[in-house]
């Protein structure tokens, strides 16, 4: 078995599967209400959280499943990039177990991740393919050159697309996480949508931005004074917004690399709106889309546990004294 952990965000994960990659045990824990009152995650509280949640979250996949530490091959986790807390989090609690019962180590890079649940694990990634990943700490888009070498072609210059979420719900007065509830809201309208700017213009033509998207659409809702009735319209047109957004900047990379895949995760990539305008988009050019299920969007141990199965069976993993097993919170800079 591996046994996988993901902490490096507000949500704490754990997953066991046996080597041909079949589940056995996930549960998740999410912080969402810790965090909701500070309308965003609170570092110091997440990696507190992680640190009394994980022991109990392990416990628990042991004895509700009847497999023991006896049977795990390898303990992957997510090392970076992420929250140094949170991934100290979970380092310092799985050094401890693995030392004393002498289980190697598989460090997971969180992006790989994503990544890597957007395509069925059994299958190859293709050389060349784009991968996009859209969360509240990311909307990054890169060229696999070959997997598992990301190069960055295009991110964003302000804010993620989950935070552009997130912060434009706080302005219509909805709970954090804010892009499930602008979701929800959506769904309650079907007429006219609002425009907020006319244009996005960022130096590099796959690059991403949106505050200034934010900033109109605060200012409207200031204007409309507190009319909840106009919430769903505010909501959906504003999604309807930033789906326009990421799905033009990626219909021009694909326009410009003509990639054999493209995949896509991340917790925004849930979100149905945007799914079916990349289905079009994929359809009309005929470029074959993976997104990553629904549940398996967002942080999750399951994306952990598949992508640290794939570096075992290279051959990778860290024995004692584990000293290669550090938080990593800017992977690709250090
Ligand atoms: O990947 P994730 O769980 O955590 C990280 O940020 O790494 O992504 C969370 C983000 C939040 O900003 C949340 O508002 C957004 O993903 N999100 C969504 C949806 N579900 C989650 N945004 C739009 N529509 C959704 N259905
Ligand atoms: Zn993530």
């Amino acid at each position: 078995m591996i046994l996988a952990v993901e902490s490096s965000c507000d949500d704490t994960s754990v997953a066991l599967v046996d080597m041909t990659g079949a589940l056995f045990f996930h549960r998740s824990l999410s912080q969402n209400d810790l965090h909701a009152p500070y309308g965003g995650v609170v570092p110091e509280l997440a990696s507190r959280t992680h640190s009394e949640r994980l022991p109990y979250l392990v416990e628990t996949a042991f004895s509700e499943t009847g497999l023991s530490l006896d049977q795990v091959s390898a303990a992957a986790l997510t090392v970076g990039p992420g929250l140094s807390g949170g991934l100290l989090a979970a380092i310092s609690f799985l050094k401890g177990l693995c030392w004393a019962k002498n289980i190697p180590m598989i460090p997971v890079h969180h992006i790989r991740a994503h990544l890597r649940v957007a395509m069925d694990p059994s299958l190859v990634i293709p050389r060349e393919s784009l991968g996009l990943v859209v969360s509240g700490g990311h909307t990054h888009l890169y060229r696999i050159r070959e997997w598992p070498d990301l190069d960055l072609v295009g991110q964003t210059t302000d804010d993620a697309a989950g935070e552009a979420f997130d912060k434009g719900a706080k302005a219509l007065g909805l709970p954090y996480p804010g892009g499930p509830e602008i979701e929800k809201q959506s769904r309650l309208w079907d007429g006219p949508l609002l425009k907020f700017v006319r244009g996005i213009h960022t130096k590099n033509p796959f690059d991403f931005s949106f505050s200034g998207l934010k900033t109109a659409f605060v200012g409207q809702v200031r204007q409309a004074g507190g009319d909840l009735s106009r919430i769903p319209q505010f909501a959906a047109s504003y999604q309807s917004a930033i789906v326009a957004h990421l799905v033009s900047r990626i219909e021009k990379a694909l326009e410009t690399f003509r990639p054999p895949a493209l995949l896509v995760g991340g917790g925004v990539a849930a979100n149905e709106h945007f799914r079916k305008a990349l289905e079009i988009l994929c359809d009309e050019g005929g470029i074959p889309l993976h997104i990553a299920p629904r549940p398996l969007c967002g942080d999750n141990a399951v994306m952990v546990a598949l992508t640290g199965l794939e570096l075992f069976r290279t051959g990778c993993r860290v024995n004692s004294p584990y000293a290669e097993i550090r938080p990593r919170p800017r992977w690709d800079e250090d």
